[in-house]
């Protein structure tokens, strides 16, 4: 084993350029790159808004315009640039005994498909203040991915980690995803009821509502205090690479992952500022400990003078890091939550959100940080799916129709 669990070889997979509108623009209003446009600065290119190209990145809104669900790909993963300030994540299951066949699921698919179209396009009367950058993303859980194609369940079921099998059944996994997210905090509840409402034969497993700082770009405070979402895809040649699904008839689909943790926020806040930025191997203002710009990768060969690693062996960014995995890099666009748990203080939590194009470049880099990483003592599961996020749909290309036909 290497790195933190031992030996120390220095990473092999080719490191990655930060994406902009990183910790570097968050600390010093500056930057540029794949979506500069998406940091509101004096310094960024303006955004082109929405659906010029909406399966392209440069040409996604960042500015709280409209952001077409139609296209290639869904909405939500690398569109819009700036993820929404607010989201609500629903898992649903299906009814004990009504299990749904697949021309059922074409169908349900197709009509959900239909009314995000209609609800994240401005004029839908029941959304009179308009829907802004309201995105609705449709998943499916691993039993409906297997109905849509046997084996391919495979590709989304999560492993159980740390902490999963304390999980209650309906925790863990689902048949059906919406994560819905707008800038205008009152707009995703409202939008997951108007769904709900055309989805009989379901029910909800889990849900919660999430929220993330203003940031810059993808990269925002997490609620322990650290700029969180620096280390992503560089550009679309990246997100082919790692995140969207090449091969067929998931094709334009990503696999997501979410887990919903409790942070110990207290017990991280006793450790005192240098014992923090070890646990997480940056500052909170993104700087590595391995030294260089907020937005400079961290160097994992890097020592002190008396040969013990600059980027401890615990931390979290060594115990993350695709190289000790020989993975492609995730996206990460992970939200805040707060856990108000049986009259307690209410405590710190995170969301956490990735798409990848393979569910094990997740469920190995989590094994590893299961056991080498400091972060996680901080850390508790308490919810979690892995998901096929659909392709992306159109008028002759039906939501879902791809998988399950219609
Ligand atoms: C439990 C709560 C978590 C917190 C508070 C957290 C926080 C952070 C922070 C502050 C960074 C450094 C800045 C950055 O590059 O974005 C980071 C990096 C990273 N995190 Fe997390 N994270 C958490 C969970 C996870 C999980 C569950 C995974 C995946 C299994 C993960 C994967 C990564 C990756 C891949 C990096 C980039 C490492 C690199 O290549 O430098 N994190 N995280």
């Amino acid at each position: 084993m290497s790195g933190a669990d031992g030996g120390g070889s220095p990473p092999t997979a080719t490191r990655r350029r930060l994406l902009a509108g990183s910790a570097a623009g968050l600390a010093a209003g500056g930057g540029a790159g794949w979506w500069a446009g998406a940091r509101g600065d004096a310094t960024s290119t303006p955004t082109t808004p929405t659906t010029a190209d909406p399966t392209s990145p440069a040409g996604a809104s960042d500015d709280g315009a409209p952001v077409a669900a139609r296209g290639r790909r869904q909405a939500g993963v690398d569109r819009p640039v700036r993820p929404p300030h607010h989201l609500s994540f629903v898992v649903l299951g299906e009814q004990g005994d009504a299990a749904l066949g697949r021309t059922d699921v074409a169908a349900l698919l197709a009509g959900l498909g239909e009314q995000v179209d209609v609800l994240t396009t401005s004029g839908d009367p029941r959304l009179p203040d308009m829907p802004g950058n309201l995105t609705v993303q449709v998943g499916v859980g691993a039993a409906w991915a297997d109905l849509a194609e046997p084996g391919l369940g495979d590709r989304v079921r999560l492993p159980a980690f740390r902490g999963s099998d304390a999980l209650a059944a309906d925790l863990r996994g689902g048949d059906l995803v919406l994560a819905v997210a707008a800038d205008d905090p009152a707009l995703p509840d409202h939008v997951v009821d108007l769904l709900l409402a055309d989805l009989p034969g379901l029910r909800v497993r889990w849900t919660q509502r999430a929220f993330r700082s203003p940031g810059t770009g993808a990269v925002v405070r997490n609620p322990l205090g650290f700029l969180d979402g620096i280390v992503q895809p560089e550009d679309a040649a990246a997100m082919d690479a790692g995140v969207w699904i090449r091969d067929g008839a998931a094709t334009d689909g990503t696999i997501g992952v979410v887990r919903r943790f409790t942070l110990d926020g207290a017990a991280f806040a006793r450790l005192g500022a240098d014992e923090q930025a070890a646990v997480i191997g940056r500052r909170p203002d993104g700087t590595p400990l391995s030294g260089g710009a907020a937005d400079a990768d961290v160097d994992l060969t890097a020592k002190t003078p008396h040969g013990e690693y600059l980027v401890p062996a615990d931390s979290h960014v060594r115990a993350a890091h695709p190289s000790f995995t020989g993975s492609a890099l995730m996206a990460r666009r992970s939200y805040a939550i707060r856990v108000d748990a049986d009259g307690a203080a209410p405590r710190p939590g995170l969301l956490f959100c990735s798409f990848q194009d393979d569910v094990r470049v997740f469920a190995r880099t989590q094994q590893r940080m299961d056991r080498v990483d400091r972060l996680m003592d901080f850390a508790t599961p308490t919810a979690e799916i892995g998901f096929l996020v659909l392709p992306g749909f159109a008028p002759d290309r039906p939501l879902g129709s791809t998988l399950f036909g219609s």
